[in-house]
């Protein structure tokens, strides 16, 4: 059968604020994201998603949209807009957007228009009550509802108080949303990125979140988000997205999963759809919280992999504008984080990279005095908010790191030269080299792209090994997690091994005794010969 391209993409994605400035502001915009299509090409990714880029005050940095259609100026323009995508797809490369339905902004026309009164033509287009009904929390601090002086009654958000949540249980706000996804798909974007696509739709009735024991930092993590998420009625409104985006060819939708800690991987895998009628993927971040040691990193991959189950595409992730960078998670250990890499594009499914994640770039350290995200702001020194995943990305050693002629809108990670692309570029031993090698390697192995994936339970503890196999294909991937050398000695893997990738120089190159041995973080892929 033929592979639907994003059953085996790698996807790159791009905070547009941080990637490349053109125009001296310090913020990045689209024009610099067409200066870099080539270097993306060069990298080998297959699409390239960019966070929201629509017209919005900025309260969440663009999460909060008030005019879908419209491109920020701060980004650019429409126009921008279409010559990206015809760039792009001159590259092969696809362009998917990132659309927020859960809520608007309160800028949104729509907003302006339904706090009015009660019966104007959009007083049901969000979620209104005369009273506060329940325990719902804002997800950035406070309650979920907040008193509109000009209508008389409270808004339900899910997110900032700048944020109302839209009514999905109302046909028109369906209707009006999906003319919107047709006005994008029409001008040929290949996709969607689906904001906390869980959130959608709200308990009718309204009631309690039950209560979580213990204490946590934010109220909002003391509660089971069962009436403000995840309601059954969600799955009818995706399976009419999905036909939307089916009725053209070769559209995506990948959704975020919004879950309650450590990661709730059949939840993400419910919207997929029992007959994969919904979402086309989903994400889950369990690998984003799991600690780098090979028995929960298999676990929690064998979890996912098994929640997804054969018959449809899992995603894998490592970082996000809504996480601290893995790099950063493993104490910028350059040897940790392409293992890691390794594993990462040798996983059956959809990969996706965050921009930077590629030359290693940790985060940030953001000052008070430059905090930008509403998460930091109000959550200082508790959580430093995610500025710091959100640092501009490092082209070049110049004034600006090639990333911008002004001052740039967030703080540069510290020792910035030791990140640049073009040093990486000529380097072999780079981590740039290490994924771009990785990426090409998949490309061209069909059985790396689409076998089937078998983690074994090994005895050696430290290390997590795989097979990938397809058709009469096998490939052995062995991953040692440990600054030891270790040994694997299974008599499962006897048989005639080849070795055809490793990131840290070999012993042996071929194996058939079954036992291999691993130097101090090394991760190989084998080939079987037959
Ligand atoms: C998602 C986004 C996050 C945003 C939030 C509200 O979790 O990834 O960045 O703040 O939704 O839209
Ligand atoms: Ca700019």
């Amino acid at each position: 059968m033929k592979m639907r391209w994003w059953e085996d993409c790698v996807v790159y994605q791009i905070y547009p604020r941080s990637f490349q400035d053109s125009n001296g502001d310090g913020i990045g915009d689209l024009r610099g994201i067409l200066k870099r299509l080539d270097y993306l090409s060069m990298l080998g990714i297959d699409a390239i998603w960019i966070s929201p880029i629509f017209i919005s005050p900025m309260a969440d940095y663009g999460y909060d949209i008030s005019d879908y259609r419209s491109i920020d100026p701060i980004y650019g323009t429409l126009d921008d807009v279409d010559l990206l995508l015809k760039e792009a797809h001159a590259r092969n490369i696809k362009i998917i957007f990132d659309m927020v339905l859960n809520h608007t902004s309160i800028e949104h026309p729509w907003f302006i228009e339904s706090r009015k009164s009660k019966t104007n033509d959009k007083s049901e287009f969000y979620i209104w009550s005369d009273t506060i009904p329940n325990n719902w929390q804002g997800a950035f601090g406070g309650k979920a509802w907040t008193f509109d002086e000009q209508r008389g009654q409270y808004y339900m958000h899910s997110f900032l108080k700048e944020q109302p949540d839209l009514n999905w249980r109302k046909g028109e706000v369906v209707d009006a949303v999906f003319k919107m996804l047709a006005f994008w798909l029409d001008r040929g974007i290949d996709g969607f990125r689906l904001d906390v696509i869980n959130c959608i739709v709200k308990d009718e009735t309204f009631r309690n979140n039950p209560k979580v024991v213990g204490s946590r930092p934010r109220p909002y993590d003391m509660q089971r988000h069962i009436f403000d998420r995840n309601r059954p009625e969600t799955h009818a409104r995706l399976r009419r997205m999905r036909k939307l985006l089916d009725s053209y060819p070769d559209k995506m939708m990948v959704g975020e999963i919004m879950v309650e800690n450590p990661g709730e991987p059949e939840l993400a895998s419910s919207y997929l759809g029992r007959d994969g009628d919904e979402l086309h993927l989903a994400f889950d971040f369990s690998l984003t919280q799991t600690p780098f040691h090979a028995q929960p990193w298999k676990r929690n991959a064998k979890r996912w992999s098994e929640a997804v189950g054969i018959n449809r595409v899992p995603t894998w992730v490592l970082n996000n504008h809504d996480t601290t960078r893995l790099i950063s998670r493993l104490g910028g250990n350059i040897a940790k984080a392409k293992l890691a890499a390794l594993f990462l594009l040798t996983q059956r499914g959809a990969i996706f990279l965050y921009y930077g994640e590629e030359i290693g770039l940790p985060n940030s350290k953001v000052p008070k005095s430059r905090l930008e995200d509403p998460l930091g702001k109000r959550y200082w020194p508790f959580h430093p908010g995610r500025d710091p995943e959100r640092g501009p990305m490092i082209w070049s050693t110049s004034k600006g790191y090639g990333f911008s002629d002004g001052k740039s809108w967030l703080p540069f990670a510290n020792h910035a030269d030791k990140y640049a692309v073009e040093n990486q570029m000529t380097d072999k031993n780079s981590m740039l080299s290490c994924y771009r090698e990785l990426i090409s390697l998949r490309k061209g192995d069909i059985t790396l792209k689409k076998g089937i994936t078998t983690y074994l339970d090994t005895k050696n503890t430290h290390v997590m090994v795989y097979i990938r196999k397809y058709e009469n294909q096998e490939r052995l991937v062995l991953l040692n997690f440990s600054s030891r050398q270790q040994t694997i000695e299974e008599s499962s893997l006897s048989g005639n091994w080849e070795l055809k990738y490793s990131i840290q120089r070999m012993v042996e190159d071929s194996q058939d005794s079954g036992i291999f041995q691993l130097q101090p973080w090394q991760g190989c892929i084998y080939i079987k010969n037959k």
